[in-house]
């Protein structure tokens, strides 16, 4: 692939343009999903509390997306808040809600300066006001961008997000505007939170783990998934790389032969 000025200033090391070389643009994803998952054991490994983790990890979370726009990647969705994380300690949890108000106002500037463009998905009215607020303005702030759609799962679960569609096709389907036969696999992708957005070509899930958690489980059916044993604040622009390479040789069927 012909490289700009700013893909090898983005992709310095050696190390990285070798790996950028052996990639073939032809067949990057076009939508990323991310299972950010690792930060609280990142923290314990070092002796420091959960939260310490989380905050290492925003830095991974800026390799993200700072990799995707050098890539020319269309979507990139990050779990990062699912319904199920409020099961977690009072002050972790109020802790992750602060880190949020305090990246997103810091960080808005660099992702208009990246052309990126925040969408969210997931229960959004349950958060925190402050948070709440501080996600819509970076929402509004970036609605016009062009460039990479950042997808922020926020209070997302998948199960969720499938029993408010159902429940809208239903209501639709009493009300006589839909009939049972207009209820095919596009109708329900059109009545989930990530309608509009293509489904994800690669699933990314950091740390060891080998599971989807609730996480884009209508949107991966043909999704290729790759599970790595790094921990999310370690997960760098050229474990990325590593990932996209693993993504170029799978063979993509469909169900097909
Ligand atoms: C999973 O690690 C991580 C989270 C639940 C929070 C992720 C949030 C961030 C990295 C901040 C992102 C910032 C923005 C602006 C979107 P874990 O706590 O489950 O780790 P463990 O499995 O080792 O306990």
């Amino acid at each position: 692939m012909e490289l700009s000025q700013r893909q090898l200033d983005w992709f310095a090391a050696d190390s990285a343009r070798m790996k950028l070389a052996d990639l073939d643009a032809g067949v990057l994803p076009r939508h990323l999903a991310i299972i950010m998952d690792g930060n609280g054991r990142w923290a314990k490994k070092q002796g420091k509390p959960r939260l310490f983790g989380h905050k290492a990890g925003v830095a991974s979370v800026r390799e993200m997306i700072g990799s995707c726009v050098q890539l020319g990647i269309a979507y990139l969705t990050i779990y990062s808040f699912s319904s199920e994380n409020w099961s977690r300690p009072k002050d972790e949890v109020s802790g992750i809600m602060k880190l949020f108000v305090e990246v997103l106002s810091r960080e808005v500037v660099n992702l208009n300066a990246q052309n990126v463009r925040v969408k969210l998905i997931g229960d959004v009215d349950d958060l925190p006001a402050g948070t709440k607020d501080a996600f819509a303005h970076c929402v509004q702030s970036t609605a016009t961008n062009t460039g990479l759609t950042l997808v922020v799962a926020l209070n997302y679960g998948a199960r969720q997000d499938i029993c408010q569609a159902v429940r809208a096709i239903a209501n639709d389907v009493a009300d006589g505007d839909l009939s049972l036969e207009d209820v095919q696999p596009e109708l329900i992708s059109s009545h989930l939170s990530t309608a509009g957005i293509p489904d994800p070509d690669l699933m990314i899930r950091t740390s060891g783990e080998t599971r989807l958690s609730n996480f884009l489980l209508y949107e991966t059916a043909y999704t290729e998934l790759y599970f790595t044993d790094i921990l999310w604040p370690d997960f760098d622009r050229e474990a990325l790389l590593d990932a996209l390479i693993d993504y170029r040789d799978r063979e993509r069927r469909y169900g097909g032969l």
